[in-house]
C-alpha cells in the first residue's frame, strides 16, 4: 500500500462528537432516538448533517429523494464517484448506532481525505439514504438512486400512504422527484457502507471486523382475514366466523412453518391491526403484517409461495376471506469481491481480526449492489442489540470501522 494509505487516520474526537451531538436529535429517555422517516426529529438531523457537510467545507448536494450528500471533488473532472454512506432515519424508538454510524464515518472520511489534499482518480461522496428502515418505504432513497423503485410501491407502501403523504409534505419532497434520482452506473465506483452488526457473532467471536458476502432479501404484506362483526355476547363460538382465529392461527404457522422448512429464513408477525377493535365485538376483520427474509433467491420465492399457502388454507378452514396486499421487496444482494478484497486488506493494515459474515437486515448497500460494486464493513454489536434502545457497540469497535472503511475506500479509489 502506498505510503499515503499507510499513515492515514480519521479523527478519533472529532467522529465522537458529531456521533454525540447527532444522537441528541429525537433522543429518547431510554438512551435511543425516535428519528422515523421523514419525521421532524429526521429532518432536524439532516438539516445538521447538512450544517457539518458545509463547516467542512464540503460541497452539500440533496436529490428529488431527498438524500443529503456531502461531496469531494478529490478526483480529475468527470471522474467517477466512490459512495460512501448509510441513513439518518431511525426505526421506531430505535437505537443511535442504525445508520448515524455509517454516514458520519463516510464524512469524516471525506474530511481527512480532503485534509491530506490526495489526489485521487475518482471523487468521494457521502450519502444520508432516505428511509432506509422501512418506516415509510424502506430502502426508499437508495432505490430510487438505483433506478428500481417502482410506483405501485409509493401508492401503497408499508408504512400507510397518509404517513407518506405527510412526510413528503413535511421535507417539500415529491413523488415524481424520485423518479428523477437514477444514477448512470458508469459514473459510481462503487459503494461502501459501515455499519454494526446488529447480530452476536463478531462480539462472540473476539472479531473486530466483519466482511459481509451477502445480504438477505426481504418481502412485505398486509395479509387481513375477514369474517363477521357480531355481537361478543349473544353469538355462539360455533356460529362466528373471527378474524382473529385466522390471523392469531396463522401467526402461529408461521414459526413453525419457518423452523421445520426454512433454516436460515427468518418472518415476522410485527403488528395485528383489529377492526372494529372492542371487548365485545368479534372481530370482522385483522390485518397482519408480515415481513420474511431469506439469504437467496431461490429460497425468498419459496418462503413467499408457502407463507400465502399457509394464509389461504387457514383463512378457508375458518370460513374467512383472505386479502393479500404486496407492499414492496428488496432482493438478497451479494457484495462485491473486490469489495470484500478492499475491506480484508484495510483490517489487515491496521491489524484488526476480521471474518467474513453475511447480513440479516436490509441495508441500502443492496440496492446499489446490481449497480456498482458495493460492500459492508461491520462492527461488534454489544449482545447483539438492534431495533431498541439497547443497541450499543463500543467506540474503539466504532473508530476501527471508519479506519477500515477510509482504507478500504482508498485501496477502491487507487484500484479504478
Ligand atoms: C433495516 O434495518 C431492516 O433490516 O429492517
Ligand atoms: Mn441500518
Ligand atoms: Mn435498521
Amino acid at each position: 500500500m502506498e505510503p499515503t494509505h499507510k499513515k492515514l487516520r480519521i479523527n478519533r474526537e472529532r467522529f465522537k462528537q458529531d456521533f454525540d451531538e447527532l444522537a441528541q436529535i429525537g433522543a429518547t429517555a431510554d438512551g435511543g432516538v425516535h428519528r422515523p422517516s421523514l419525521s421532524p426529529a429526521h429532518l432536524e438531523a439532516r438539516a445538521w448533517f447538512r450544517q457539518r457537510i458545509e463547516q467542512a467545507g464540503l460541497v452539500f448536494r440533496m436529490d428529488g429523494a431527498g438524500n443529503h450528500s456531502a461531496f469531494l471533488r478529490c478526483g480529475p473532472r468527470g471522474a467517477a464517484t466512490l459512495l460512501l454512506g448509510s441513513h439518518l432515519d431511525s426505526v421506531r424508538h430505535g437505537g443511535r448506532f442504525d445508520g448515524p454510524l455509517g454516514v458520519l464515518a463516510a464524512l469524516e472520511t471525506l474530511r481527512v481525505v480532503n485534509e491530506s489534499g490526495l489526489a485521487l482518480p475518482v471523487n468521494f461522496e457521502a450519502i444520508d439514504f432516505t428511509d432506509e428502515e422501512g418506516t415509510l418505504v424502506g430502502l426508499l432513497g437508495s432505490s430510487a438512486l438505483a433506478g428500481t423503485l417502482e410506483k405501485s410501491v409509493l401508492q401503497s407502501p408499508r408504512g400507510g400512504r397518509e404517513r407518506l403523504e405527510a412526510g413528503l409534505e413535511r421535507s417539500g419532497l415529491t413523488e415524481d422527484g424520485f423518479f428523477t434520482v437514477r444514477r448512470d452506473p458508469d459514473t459510481l465506483a462503487g459503494y461502501l457502507e459501515l455499519h454494526i452488526e446488529q447480530g452476536r457473532r463478531l462480539a462472540a467471536s473476539g472479531t473486530q471486523i466483519g466482511v459481509v458476502h451477502n445480504i438477505v432479501g426481504g418481502n412485505s404484506y398486509r395479509l387481513t382475514f375477514i369474517g363477521r362483526a357480531d355481537h361478543a355476547g349473544t353469538v355462539g363460538m360455533e356460529e362466528r366466523r373471527d378474524a382473529a382465529q385466522g390471523a392469531c392461527e396463522f401467526t402461529l404457522a408461521v414459526r413453525q412453518l419457518l423452523t421445520e422448512d426454512f433454516p436460515g429464513c427468518v418472518a415476522n408477525v410485527g403488528d395485528m391491526a383489529f377492526d372494529p377493535g372492542a371487548f365485545n365485538i368479534v372481530p370482522g376483520r385483522v390485518a397482519v403484517s408480515l415481513e420474511f427474509r431469506a439469504p437467496d433467491v431461490y429460497l425468498f420465492d419459496e418462503l413467499e409461495r408457502a407463507l400465502l399457502e399457509v394464509a389461504a388454507s387457514l383463512a378457508e378452514q375458518r370460513d374467512l376471506k383472505l386479502n393479500v396486499e404486496w407492499l414492496g421487496k428488496w432482493d438478497p444482494a451479494p457484495m462485491s469481491p473486490i469489495v470484500q478484497n478492499a475491506i480484508t486488506e484495510a483490517a489487515d493494515s491496521l491489524n484488526l481480526k476480521h471474518m467474513t459474515l453475511n447480513s440479516g437486515a436490509g441495508h441500502d448497500a443492496q440496492s446499489l449492489a446490481p449497480l456498482c460494486p458495493a460492500g459492508m464493513i461491520f462492527v461488534p454489536s454489544v449482545d447483539g442489540a438492534s431495533h431498541s434502545a439497547r443497541e450499543f457497540t463500543h467506540w474503539q469497535d466504532c473508530v476501527n470501522g471508519a479506519n477500515v472503511l477510509l482504507r478500504a475506500a482508498l485501496r477502491l479509489a487507487a484500484e479504478r
